[in-house]
Order: structure tokens, then sequence, then C-alpha cells
């Protein structure tokens, strides 16, 4: 076969997104998607070509991404220990540092170890697939985070979805299936698009009903949900436990990695098992760092969850007293309907020119006509901030007419 025969037969993937993002490139897409803002350290605004803009569409959910105690430990840590660690966590790429975030991490979790990956998406993709394989289900909520559906996919396991947030659902799923091998339910514990929380204590009755381990991402629920950040099992007054628990170190914890913690069996499995964990080099010295002092300041500054609580409380009454809908959301991740892609592109363009960023999140991460502004408040926020945002999105969509 020649080149050009080989890149031929490459040509339809290639076209497939060509195609898709082209048919979308107009203006509102270019300002709203892979856009370069400068943000600024000490507040939530963010520069965009010279325009100052409120950002409302970030994950720093505690407001600690500049941080000056968080930023130094980042420092100490590259002055310490350079800027990478040259090697899987299993030769040459363990610190100090790894361990005793490690072990923060464990405390925080409430769970005897944990284990850090280089990215929330490792830890999906090499926890899912150390745990099932050929022979073993695997039972996920349809909004389940991607990085859940692509471990579900590689592990081998049959793969069963369930209605959004529906025990009801799971447990016909669950009936249905055959009863043998591994069965693991996954969940987020917030889903990012939505900013709904699961029903864990209907969900652990269900599991325990059908013999299945369950599993929770606590991504979008670590320092938001939970009356100091713990997370889901707080939130619900820890009335019942979850067998696996994971979550990132990028979004309420301002750096980079994936986390996991349980006993220390199911750690020690991981650490052999978990092949992104194996085979990928370990998390930056300064990345490890910043993660461990931003996990500290989370527990000894709760008032900060309590802050970014009341806040998306009272931003998602500002909104409903405009006649607008925030569809579930009972957390930090608000979501604003636009309807169509383009409606939302362009509902995004018209809340910049009103001064907030709300970024656009379209078709195919979203169902159809379901198009959206993925709001988020956090606690680089001020009171203030809250009040000129619902502001600004609330007359925008007056101007788009969405309201
Ligand atoms: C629910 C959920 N899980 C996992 C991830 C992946 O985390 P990371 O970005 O740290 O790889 C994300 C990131 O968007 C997420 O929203």
């Amino acid at each position: 076969m020649n080149a050009t025969e080989a890149w031929a037969r490459l040509e339809p993937k290639l076209a497939y997104f060509r195609d898709r993002v082209r048919s979308l490139e107009y203006e509102p897409v270019r300002k709203n998607s892979f856009v370069a803002y400068t943000v600024e350290r000490d507040s939530a605004y963010a520069d965009q070509d010279g325009q100052r803009l409120l950002m409302m569409s970030g994950y720093s959910y505690l407001g600690l991404a500049g941080d000056e105690r968080v930023v130094a430990a980042a420092k100490a840590a590259l002055d310490l220990y350079g800027t990478g660690n040259h090697g899987v966590r299993a030769l040459a790429g363990s610190t100090p540092l790894h361990e005793d975030l490690e072990a923060e991490v464990a405390r925080f979790a409430g769970r005897e170890r944990a284990l850090v990956f280089g990215s929330g998406y490792a830890a999906n993709v090499g926890t899912v697939g150390a745990l099932v394989g050929p022979g073993d289900t695997v039972f996920i909520d349809k909004y389940d985070h991607a990085s859940i559906v692509d471990g579900c996919k590689l592990s081998g396991a049959t793969v069963t979805r369930f209605r959004h947030n529906d025990p009801g659902h799971l447990e016909r799923r669950l009936a249905a299936a055959p009863d043998t091998g591994v069965r693991l339910v996954i969940v987020d514990s917030v889903y990012s698009m939505d900013g709904d929380i699961a029903p864990l204590v209907d969900l652990r009755k269900v599991c325990d009903a059908h013999n299945a381990l369950l599993m929770v991402d606590e991504a979008h629920a670590l320092g938001v949900i939970g009356a100091t950040g713990k997370g889901i099992e707080e939130h619900f007054d820890y009335e019942v436990k979850v067998d696996v628990k994971l979550g990132t170190l990028s979004k309420a914890i301002p750096s980079m990695g994936g986390w996991v913690a349980g006993s220390a069996d199911l750690i020690h499995h991981l650490k052999y098992a978990a092949r992104p964990f194996l085979f990928s080099a370990a998390l930056g010295p300064a990345q490890a760092a910043a993660a461990l002092e931003a996990l500290r300041i989370l527990q000894r500054e709760p008032q900060r969850v309590e802050f970014v609580q009341r806040e998306a409380e009272r931003f998602r009454g500002l909104l409903h007293a405009a006649g607008m809908s925030t569809v579930d959301s009972e957390t930090a991740v608000v979501p604003i309907i636009a309807g169509s892609d383009t409606a939302a592109y362009d509902y995004a363009t018209t809340c910049r020119k009103n001064g907030v960023i709300g970024l656009p999140v379209v078709t195919p991460a979203v169902p159809n006509d379901l198009a959206r502004l993925r709001i988020a408040i956090t606690a680089a926020h001020t009171t203030a901030d809250i009040d000129f945002a619902a502001d600004a999105f609330i007359t925008s969509a007056r101007e788009c007419r969405i309201i």
C-alpha cells in the first residue's frame, strides 16, 4: 500500500470533525470555544482581547487557583524536586510528596488508603479496567462522565446503561442481567452538565439487593457538597457508604491529577492492575504539592464551601424570579438552557457583550435542543459579582428571546 492510499483510508475520520466543526465555524463559535483567557489571580475576572470579563464558567469552585499559599507550595516543590518525576510511580516517579498527598486524600475521604493518578480521566479509566473485565457487568447512569464510559469500553465488561438518576430503572437492569461475575454500578456524585446529585441512599439499597458494588465519581462534589465539602456521603449525612470513591484534583482542588480512595486491599490491587497508573508518568511535583496544600486549606476554611452553596442557591433564585429555568441544579453547577447549539453560541456572545463569560456546552456533550451555558459559582466570586452576573444573564436572555 502506498502512502497516499494509507492517508486516503484515514480521510473519512478526518472529514467528520473537519466538516462538523467547520459548519459551526462562524464568529460566535470562534469567540467561545478554545479561547485563550488571561485569568486574574486574585479575582474571578479574565481578560480576553483587552476586554475584562467576569468568568462564570470556571471549575475552581473554592477560588484557590491563585491562592498565595497554594502557589508557594508549588514553587517550593519546584525548587526541591524540579519540574518532573522522570518515571512512573512504580519506578523512579514517587516522591515523599505523593505519599503525603495520598495519606491526606485517604484521611479526607475517610478511607484506609488512596492512590493518585496523572488525571481524573486516567483514574476512571484505570479503576474501571482494574475492577471489571470480560464476564463482569458494569451499570452506568446515562449521564456518567466520558472517562467512565471509556473505562467501561476498554475493560471488555458488558456495559448496561440506566436512565439518569433513576434507581428503579437500575433495579430492573440488575434484575434482568445474569447474576454472575463482578457487578459494578458507577454514578457521578454531581452531574457536571446539570448540577444535580445522585440519589445515593436509594442506589445503595438497589446495589445491596442485587450483589453490586457502588462506585462514585466525586469530581464536582469534592469541596462543593456536604456541609464541609466532603462530597456525597456527607451530603446524605453518612447514612450510607460507597465501595469505591474517586475524584479529580483539577476542579475545587486547583491542580491536576485524579484520586481513588478505599480499603488497603483495593488500593493495593489498583497499584498493580490500573494500567494508567502503572504505565504513565507520575504527577509532577509542583502539581502534587499544590493539591496537597489546597486540600489542607479546604479543611481549615469550610467557609469557602458554605459561601459557594449559599451563593449558588441565591443565584438560582435570581434567575427563577426572572422566569428562567435552571433545570434540576442543586449545586454550584447551574445550567442555563438556550436550545439549539446555535442559540447557545449566540446567547454566550450576548452575555460577553454584557460583561460575563458563560461558556456554551453543545451536542454531543448534551442532548439535542438542550444546548446550554454551563455556569459555575465559586468562592472567587463576591456577592456583588453574583448579582452582576445574574443581571447580565437575565438581560442577555431577554435580548436573545430565551425568556
Ligand atoms: C465527572 C468528571 N469525572 C472525571 C473528569 C476528568 O477529570 P480530569 O479533567 O482531572 O482528567 C471530569 C472532567 O471534566 C469530570 O467532569
